[in-house]
């Protein structure tokens, strides 16, 4: 949508393609999640749920789940919001000051950009976890081609492939999980991932802008 239609004090915080993205692989992390868990250790009889079913469908939405991230990173390189998520030197400064704020030890959070240090460093953890679970996932599905043998060499063997996509997964929910509560418990934000809108900031420098900041920063 165009900056033009944006409701009053609204502006565009999350574009379609980006909403897009995240729920496609939000929604194919938890599939994965649900079918890997049950794969590791199933529970129902073979006539209720065959594994080979589980499985065959952990590996369908394997591949949505490398494209989405892929993609997702293809967007951040050509539409520059990859900017949004390296950190910058005002994040490492104020680091301090955020850790308090998350600790419930300050009322503020520091003047950040769209995201604050721990957000960037969680999002930017994101790509490496699912290009390993990438790799894991491939090697346990495809010992015996070259690249699955490749990996399960580079990893030691393949129960140690085991164990670390087992790790990986864990990783993945108990982050998504944090991620969750973080959202939920800063206004707008939730919305915002639906919608794209947010409440816009005024611009730098005005009285309205300046009452937004911590009181030191005034
Ligand atoms: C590209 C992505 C992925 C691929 C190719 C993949 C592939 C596989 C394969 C082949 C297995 C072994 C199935 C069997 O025992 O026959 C497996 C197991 C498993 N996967 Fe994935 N997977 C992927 C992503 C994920 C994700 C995102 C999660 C969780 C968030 C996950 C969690 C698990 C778990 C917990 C197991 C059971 C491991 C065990 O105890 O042996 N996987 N996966
Ligand atoms: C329980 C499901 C989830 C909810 C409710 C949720 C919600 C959100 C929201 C509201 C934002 C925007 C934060 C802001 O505006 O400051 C966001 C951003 C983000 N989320 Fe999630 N999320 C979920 C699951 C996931 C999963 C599974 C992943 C990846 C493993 C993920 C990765 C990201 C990333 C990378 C961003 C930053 C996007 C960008 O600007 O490039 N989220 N999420």
């Amino acid at each position: 949508m165009s900056k033009a239609a944006a409701p009053p004090g609204k502006m565009l915080r999350h574009p379609a393609i980006l909403r897009l993205i995240h729920w496609t692989h939000t929604a194919v992390t938890l599939l994965l999640a649900l079918t890997g868990f049950y794969l590791g250790r199933p529970f129902l009889p073979p006539h209720l749920l065959r594994v080979a079913h589980v499985r065959l469908t952990h590996l369908t939405f394997a591949t949505p789940f490398i494209a989405t991230a892929l993609l997702h990173l293809v967007y951040s390189l050509v539409s520059g919001s990859w900017h949004d998520l390296l950190p910058d030197r005002r994040d490492w400064r104020t680091a301090g000051c955020l850790l308090r704020y998350e600790l419930l030890l300050a009322g503020e959070a520091p003047m950040h950009g769209k995201y604050h240090l721990l957000q960037k460093l969680l999002y930017l953890s994101f790509l490496p976890a699912v290009l390993i679970q990438g790799a894991t996932g491939w090697a346990l599905a495809s010992h015996s081609t070259w690249s699955g043998s490749l990996f399960i060499r580079l990893a030691g063997d393949l129960q140690r492939v085991r164990l670390i996509h087992h790790f990986v997964a864990l990783y993945l929910i108990a982050t998504v999980t944090l991620h969750f509560y973080r959202v939920l418990s800063e206004p707008g934000m939730l919305v915002a991932m639906v919608t794209g809108w947010a409440a816009a900031v005024p611009p730098a420098g005005t009285p309205e802008e300046k009452a937004t900041r911590p009181p030191h920063l005034r």
